[in-house]
């Protein structure tokens, strides 16, 4: 048999290999640019950007906890302007696929951000909206807890950068992650990326105190990925035709596989990142090998074939 191609069609965004970096994991791929060539991975998701340098929370903003981690960054970043300027014409230069996460507290600094980023003219192959920040005009409840103002953040940002695929990332902490979703792919969304972090808090029992200096962080890696495949399998079979970035412990090739059969058309990898800045570059290798020993030769057949029993 011949190889397995691992190209994939993700709303359009022609993908080398089906494996991006998670954001917030790989920062703008400066950080990572001497363990990986960038150009190698299926693309990169930046860092969540602001309109503004937002400082982040106060330190410990990270702990370890069993199969995961908890972490309270605070969307830490130097702004759309500094992204555009620095970062990426240097992610240009090195040929990476570029998908840029924006963020922001109100619908108009989300908008703000997509359209210094249209107005760059170029460079990014998609957006992501990482919806799961506090929305100051309601009560500091997260957009991506609510369907009314998810669909309002991806509309605005739909119509200030109409050129790329819109990918909202949707939370897994909500009732109904196929009703957010749902919201999303009315308001516009080409695709959807889940999961965020899952909520949770750590205490220190000699001290007393919250293992972060923000109380509450969001847990990921391997103790998420049932979680994660839950809700790619929920929200692709209510909607086959739209295309999912699979996200939440992955760390092997069987569980991109995993999430792939749940309904993703691509997988990210985080806080693999950590341990292993090739984490990857590694999962796409070994994923090219399981697809040959399951006979199959290109990644979209695979995509929602979990067989369910009964
Ligand atoms: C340290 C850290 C920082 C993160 N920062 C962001 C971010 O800025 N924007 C975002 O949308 N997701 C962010 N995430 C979430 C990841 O992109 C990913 O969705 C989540 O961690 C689940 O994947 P994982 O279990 O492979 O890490 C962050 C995760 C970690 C661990």
């Amino acid at each position: 048999m011949t190889r397995p191609s691992l190209a994939v069609d993700l709303a359009g965004i022609r993908l080398k290999n089906p494996v991006l970096a998670a954001s917030g994991t790989f920062g703008a791929g400066r950080e990572a640019s001497g363990f990986v060539d960038i150009a190698r991975l299926g693309g990169l998701i930046t860092k969540s950007m602001t309109l503004e340098p937002w400082k982040g929370k106060p330190t410990p903003r990270m702990c370890e906890t069993p199969s995961g981690m908890l972490n309270a960054i605070g969307i830490q970043n130097r702004g759309v302007a500094h992204f555009i300027s620095e970062d990426l014409p240097w992610l240009v230069r090195r040929k990476a696929t570029v998908i840029a996460s924006i963020a922001g507290n109100t619908v108009d600094e989300f908008a703000g951000v997509a359209a210094r980023l249209a107005a760059a003219g170029g460079g990014i192959a998609g957006v992501e909206v990482n919806i799961s920040c506090p929305n100051l005009e309601d009560r500091d409840n997260m957009f991506a807890h609510s369907e009314a103002a998810t669909a309002r953040v991806v509309s605005e940002v739909k119509r200030a950068l109409p050129a790329v695929p819109l990918f909202a990332k949707l939370s897994p902490n909500v009732t109904s992650v196929g009703d957010i979703a749902a919201a999303a792919v009315a308001a516009g969304a080409d695709g959807l990326s889940l999961i965020n972090t899952v909520l949770g808090m750590a205490i220190d029992v000699n001290t007393r105190r919250p293992k972060l200096a923000g109380t509450v962080g969001g847990l990921s890696g391997p103790a998420i990925r049932p979680i994660a495949v839950r809700a790619v399998h929920e929200v692709h079979r209510a909607h086959p035709g739209v295309p999912i970035i699979g996200q939440g412990g992955i760390s092997s090739a069987a569980d991109a596989l995993e999430m792939i059969l749940a309904g993703a058309t691509a997988v990210a990898v985080g806080t693999a990142n950590f341990i292993n800045p090739r984490s990857a570059l590694e999962v796409a290798g070994g994923l090219s090998e399981l697809m040959a020993s399951h006979g199959a030769a290109t990644v979209a057949e695979l995509v929602g074939a979990v067989e369910l029993v009964g």
